[in-house]
């Protein structure tokens, strides 16, 4: 058994993490923010999310990757954002400023009593929140369950308490969705603030994209009523 964890971390080392990613992972486990690395959880295109030990318990540890490219294409969602004017163009610096978004963004949904993970530390592209599941199990994503009425009720309450506090999702699909007793949102990187110029472009994209969805399901809305709800 522990030879085979210690084979396990070796590959997950040497494939998955970067060396800027170990080192910082190595100062998170000095200050005890991390003690022990698990598992990935999920492996996307984007970003590795990995199950770990923290001081209180299970912790989630989201790592951006570096090396994609794929953030240069994202630069609309970061350039539109008053709080991130700044930026300078290399990849890594936007793939810390996505990292520092999301983080800014888990923060701004427990201020507003928004159902999504608590954010815990951030540190270049590294975002640490709260793990949500069962045990070492994360909940299932929407797209992995039979969705009902209630759970559009709870995506629509906790989508327009982030509108109230001048925030929008981005990217809410079935994928960044997590079902437990209730919903919770994820995958905050993409969120703007409404002074975005975008901001309600990419409102009416999130909202159309769940409609749509629970059309499928045979459950039914209408956009314009469900835009009504959040916005009014
Ligand atoms: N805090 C968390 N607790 C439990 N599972 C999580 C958590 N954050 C992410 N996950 C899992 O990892 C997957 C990918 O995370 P996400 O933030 O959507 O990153 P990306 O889509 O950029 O790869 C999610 O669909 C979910 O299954
Ligand atoms: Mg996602």
């Amino acid at each position: 058994m522990a030879e085979y964890r210690e084979k396990e971390r070796w590959k997950i080392e040497s494939k998955v993490f970067d060396r800027s990613s170990l080192l910082i992972l190595n100062k998170l486990m000095g200050k005890g923010i991390i003690e022990e690395m698990e598992y990935p959880i999920s492996t996307g295109k984007e970003a590795h999310v990995f199950l770990a030990k923290g001081a209180e318990g299970n912790i989630a540890v989201k790592i951006y990757k570096i090396e994609t490219g794929i953030f240069v294409r994202k630069e609309k969602y970061i350039a539109g954002d008053p709080r991130f004017k700044k930026i300078k163009k290399s990849e890594r610096e936007y793939v810390y400023a996505f990292a520092r978004k999301e983080f800014r963004n888990l923060e701004m949904c427990e201020r507003a009593g928004v159902s999504a993970p608590i954010p815990i530390y951030q540190i270049k592209n590294i975002v640490i929140m709260e793990f949500l599941g069962e045990g070492d199990k994360a909940y299932p994503r929407l797209i992995e369950c039979i969705p009902e009425k209630k759970d559009m009720e709870e995506i629509i309450e906790n989508t327009k308490k982030m509108y109230k506090k001048g925030l929008v999702h981005g990217d809410l699909s079935p994928y960044n969705i997590l079902k437990g007793n209730k919903i919770y949102l994820l995958d905050l990187g993409q969120g703007v603030v409404l002074e975005h110029p975008h901001a309600k472009d990419f409102l009416e994209r999130d909202l159309k994209n769940l409609v749509r969805y629970f059309k499928k399901n045979g459950i039914e809305y209408e956009f314009e009523e469900v835009w009504k709800r959040v916005t009014g």
